[in-house]
């Protein structure tokens, strides 16, 4: 008995540790760029094209509370806002990796941190 109510006690310590909010990511990047995040900057970060053939709007359409698809592949991609859909911005390693790989796809190098608060902050704006 004592062991199942330890073994509990550690998942429920790791889960706690790893689960995250859209809200957590925000403040993470706000301080890594050392500044407060501009909802009407990520707006207009994640509707244009920055030099290359894709804004973000590309596959996650310019209302990312509804559903978008690869602009390659044609895949569908569920919705980006956090209110239209609670797994986004919940997980580090999901959000590093895409961000690395869509900021890649999109800018030809990774985004900044401040990039990436904006981009939360407007998300986070979206009803
Ligand atoms: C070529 C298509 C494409 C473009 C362009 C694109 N994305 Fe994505 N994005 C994807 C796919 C595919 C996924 C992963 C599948 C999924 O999570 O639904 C994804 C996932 C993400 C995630 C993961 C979020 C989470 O917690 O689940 C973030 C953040 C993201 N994209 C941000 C961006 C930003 C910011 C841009 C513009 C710089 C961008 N994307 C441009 C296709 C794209």
């Amino acid at each position: 008995m004592r062991h199942r109510s330890l073994l509990a006690a550690l998942l429920i310590a790791a889960t706690g540790a790893i689960a995250e909010t859209p809200r957590d990511f925000l403040t993470r990047f706000e301080k890594e760029a050392g500044a407060t995040a501009s909802i009407e900057r990520g707006a207009r970060f994640f509707t244009a094209r920055h030099g290359g053939e894709w804004s973000c709007a590309s596959c996650h359409t310019d209302k990312p509370t509804q559903a978008g698809h690869h602009a390659r592949t044609d895949k569908p991609i569920t919705a980006l806002a956090p209110a239209a859909n609670a797994e986004r911005f919940t997980d580090a390693a999901k959000v590093d990796k895409w961000f690395r790989r869509n900021c890649n796809d999109t800018l030809n190098r990774v985004c900044t941190a401040q990039e990436k608060s904006d981009v939360i902050a407007w998300l986070l704006s979206l009803k």
